[in-house]
């Protein structure tokens, strides 16, 4: 016999006069007068069922008996809740069961906490029962929309030709640029493989290999520092494409996002709109730009030149650049919000933050204010954009010191001064990224995206004369301030590629060791090819309005990439260390570290 009819969420007023069987968790239960109240809760919703012991004396002692959490299957007739007692917030909130048969299907401790109550709880309890916290109706929808847009995505690109093939896992490193998760191998003791950080290698062989086009939906392992944003595993929408342009996936990927939006109710313009990398840093100081609101960055080097204020002048004198925003009604600010905004740059590595209130007579007060006045102070104004009741801020330094400063504090100010709402959603795609970046540490030029992002071909001629002027045919999709996705154009020609490696002081010993099976395949008749991947855990994040990664992945990890219900990362047995011919260095503890810490030493034979 079936255990149940129907689920928890699914009966309505048409319903009415059925003999139905539901099966679920205890939610709660209430007494009135006799009468025995039972929310009953599936993943799907909640349902209440009363048991009457003018009914059934038996059923309601049963009934009376049960707690919160418990599993059972009740039976019974579907009737109209009484007038007046209707719930318009419940989606089965003009009908109640009338319970007939009860069957207590298991019992449970007394859990150690509600899930209901769950936003109340410490994170870390959360996920060590996870399972508990699952039983809740945020988490639950969390994980039923996220199955939902998977699947959304794998019809979409199975519609426009795509197949899903799976790649190793257990892989020789992909250069994305973070640490490696490492993986020793048994059998050839002393080597190891690496988790893939993406499939990148492995896409771009399939095309050599005339898989035309390709898509999954992978894991991802990543050993970095995590952020909201961040997770050490994570889920790309993986794509690359034969014979196309940077236009062509675009294009493609785009609709993807599309039908997601579609599926979410989020409203995504048609077309994206397409700003530069350089706009993006001019107007934003940031390559995923957030433009849900203005509040554009200004520059006023030039005017800073000419001025006599010396903070200004010598930085914009030593090749720095003066740029600044205005915060519209800023004039209102205390001296303690100035103060503390101030702080906040300093914080992110900046000198100080300049700042000038623009009085009811259109006059400058503030530390700038004396150097800034008849002609100068109209041109500063006009370049700010500022006027009666504004605040304009400025931040002098390189210009990476700059643009990171007024980027985030921008961001700050938007969010504190409530400049867009929930549901305000601003998407671009950002291009012409430059292609390569002089790490001051390692003296050398390095790849901004990965080492096979192909370069605009006008710009390869740079390479020998400016390197950091070639753009790069590389695309991101930006969402709210959020990179959803990036990808690129690669490079398809051996020529091409060694000039790259050269470039970024790769020698052909290097390269060769590095990734010379990508190398050996371009020789082989390598299409033109390019393509993109999304963070799955970020767009399901952003289109459900959830503030961090944890809150849509089932089983998430800790800041300190720990899980806190498994307990992993732990020790494993000699046994197992042995086997791997691998032994542990124990270092010697110092006060401040808790644990012991672990080096993993491996040792030749
Ligand atoms: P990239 O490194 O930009 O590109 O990654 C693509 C997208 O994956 C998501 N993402 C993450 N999500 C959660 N936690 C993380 N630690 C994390 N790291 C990245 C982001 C990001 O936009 N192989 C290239 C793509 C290509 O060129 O086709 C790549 O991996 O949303
Ligand atoms: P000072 O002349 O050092 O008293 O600085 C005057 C004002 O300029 C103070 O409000 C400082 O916070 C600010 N300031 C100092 N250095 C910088 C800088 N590099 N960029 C912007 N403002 C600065």
């Amino acid at each position: 016999m079936l255990l149940r009819t129907h689920t928890c969420g699914q009966l309505r007023a048409e319903n009415i006069g059925q003999i139905v069987q539901l099966c679920g968790w205890v939610k709660s239960y209430r007494d009135h007068g006799g009468v025995v109240f039972i929310d009953l809760r599936d993943r799907e919703g909640v349902t209440q069922v009363l048991f009457d012991p003018s009914d059934d004396p038996e059923m309601h002692k049963l009934a009376r008996a049960l707690r919160n959490e418990w599993v059972i299957s009740a039976a019974g007739k579907v009737r109209a809740r009484p007038a007046g007692m209707e719930n318009p917030k419940m989606p089965t909130g003009a009908i109640e069961i009338v319970g007939l048969r009860l069957t207590v299907l298991n019992k449970s401790d007394t859990v150690p906490f509600e899930p209901d109550t769950s936003e109340k709880v410490a994170e870390e309890t959360r996920l060590k029962y996870r399972y508990i916290d699952t039983r809740r109706s945020e988490m639950a929808t969390a994980l039923i929309m996220r199955h939902r847009i998977a699947k959304c995505v794998r019809d979409y690109y199975d519609q426009q030709g795509f197949l899903e093939i799976e790649t190793p896992f257990l892989t020789k490193s992909t250069p994305e640029g973070a640490r490696d998760f490492l993986v020793p191998s048994r059998l050839q003791l002393g080597t190891f493989y690496a988790l893939p950080q993406s499939p990148q290698l492995f896409k771009q062989l399939l095309m050599v290999g005339g898989m035309d086009k390709y898509m999954q939906i992978v894991r991802c392992f990543r050993d970095e520092d995590l952020r909201a944003d961040r997770q050490p595993e994570f889920t790309q929408i993986d794509v690359e494409m034969s014979f196309v342009t940077r236009e062509d996936v675009m294009r493609v990927n785009e609709g993807a996002m599309r039908a997601i939006c579609k599926l979410c109710g989020v409203p995504m313009p048609d077309p994206v709109p397409v700003v530069t990398y350089d706009q993006a840093m001019r107007d934003y100081g940031i390559d995923r730009p957030d433009m849900r609101f203005g509040m554009l960055l200004k520059d006023i080097t030039e005017l800073a030149k000419g001025s006599e204020f010396k903070v200004f002048s010598t930085v914009a004198a030593a090749g720095g650049i003066v740029k600044g925003l205005t915060v519209e009604g800023g004039a209102e600010f205390s001296r303690k919000q100035l103060d503390d905004l101030g702080a906040f740059c300093t914080s992110l590595g900046a000198k100080g933050m300049a700042w000038s209130k623009v009085d009811e007579k259109g006059e400058l007060n503030g530390p700038v204010a004396k150097f800034f006045t008849g002609e100068k102070l109209a041109a500063l104004k006009s370049a700010m954009g500022a006027k009666v009741g504004d605040c304009m801020v400025f931040i002098a330094d390189k210009p990476a010191m700059t643009h990171k400063v007024l980027a985030a504090l921008r961001s700050k100010l938007g969010a504190e001064r409530r400049l867009y709402t929930a549901d305000t959603w601003a998407w671009c795609w950002v291009i012409d990224f430059p292609l390569l970046e002089w790490d001051e540490q390692e003296k050398r030029w390095m790849a901004v995206h990965h080492p096979f992002t192909a370069p605009v071909a006008a710009d390869v001629p740079l390479l020998k004369t400016d390197p950091g002027k070639i753009r790069a045919q590389a695309y991101d999709l930006v969402l709210n301030g959020t990179e959803l996705g990036g990808g690129s154009i690669r490079i398809h020609d051996t020529n091409v590629q060694s000039q790259i490696f050269s470039a970024l002081a790769i020698g052909p010993e290097e390269a060769r060791v590095k990734f010379g099976f990508l190398l050996d395949a371009l020789r082989f008749g390598a299409p033109p090819h390019g393509g993109i991947a999304f963070g799955l855990d970020r767009i399901v994040m952003l289109m459900l309005k959830r503030s961090n990664l944890r809150e849509v992945i089932a089983f998430p990890k800790t800041a300190s990439g720990s899980c806190p219900l498994s307990d992993a990362p732990s020790a494993v047995d000699d046994k197992q260390l042995a086997e791997l011919d691998i032994r542990l260095v124990e270092k010697p503890q110092t006060p401040d570290v808790i644990h012991p810490h672990k080096v993993v030493e491996h040792h030749d034979r």
